[in-house]
């Protein structure tokens, strides 16, 4: 091997790490809290049920928006532009890749994953099993740069959520629209605690003394994003949940919880 740690100018060193504390348990905690929440959204995706709860309007963000003909009745709530569409493509099919492409993308997915499924380095000291780093100039790391346009989707995305938990809320109150209103302000604050929004807010800005509207922008994104490692896991989790949840109440598992009807 000519690079990487094998490269002529690097340490001699035969053991693939000096370091004696248990350097591998990040990674591996990484690898499972993501390696359960992509096998959830997968299954859950495809499962073309249990997603739709007409008494109470509760959609699971898995499935909104819902556009086909193939949706149930009163799930679709911007219309049914779509045919029905076979088994194997998810309701949710139009958000679902972008939302995909936008927590993929994440500048701090990035260094969760760069560091368990994609080892590049895993941890610090530990040599990593690439021999050579071509950082994100090629493909498939090179899409990496569209992150700023899968956040503008996500944006609307979130904007659709929104509307969804709010209609919810026009049927009353229950345990279901709570967790979709909390769902949704969590969503809103891990979107807006995004990198690329910091930069839309005050990025390439000379003198902010010029442009206090986008200062005051940026100061609360950024407030935000010191806690985007946080939100990022903390939606990976409430989106588990309100998915389980109306799912639950769905299938008729277990009654929603009514506060006021
Ligand atoms: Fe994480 Fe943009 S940096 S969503």
């Amino acid at each position: 091997m000519k690079s990487g740690v094998g490269a002529p100018t690097r340490a001699r060193i035969p053991d693939k790490t000096l370091r004696t504390d248990r350097w591998w348990v990040p990674p591996l905690l990484t690898n499972l809290g993501l390696l359960t929440f992509v096998v959830y959204a997968t299954i859950r995706s495809f499962m073309g049920k249990w997603y739709w709860v007409e008494e109470f309007g509760y959609l699971t963000p898995f499935y909104s928006p819902c556009l086909s003909d193939s949706c149930l009745p009163g799930s679709s709530h911007f219309g049914t532009p779509l045919p029905e569409l076979p088994g194997w493509i998810p309701l949710g099919f139009l958000a679902l890749p972008f939302l995909l492409g936008f927590r993929l993308t994440c500048y701090y997915y990035r260094k969760a994953y760069y560091r368990s499924v994609w080892q590049s380095p895993t941890a610090c000291a530990v040599a990593e099993p690439h021999d050579r780093y071509t950082g994100e100039t090629r493909f498939p790391l090179i899409i990496q740069n569209a992150h700023r346009y899968f956040f503008y989707v996500a944006f609307l995305i979130s904007i659709i959520n929104t509307y969804d938990a709010i209609l919810a809320l026009t049927h009353g109150l229950g345990l279901g629209g709570i967790i979709l209103v909390v769902n949704v302000v969590l969503l809103w604050a891990y979107t807006l605690s995004c990198h690329s929004c910091r930069h839309i807010a005050g990025g390439r800005l000379k003198h902010f003394s010029k442009h206090p509207v986008r200062y005051r922008l940026w100061t609360l994104v950024s407030k935000l994003n010191v806690r985007h490692m946080q939100l990022a896991w903390t939606t990976l989790a409430t989106l588990i949940i309100t998915d389980l949840y109306v799912m639950l109440v769905a299938s008729g598992a277990i009654s929603d919880l009514r506060i006021f009807s």
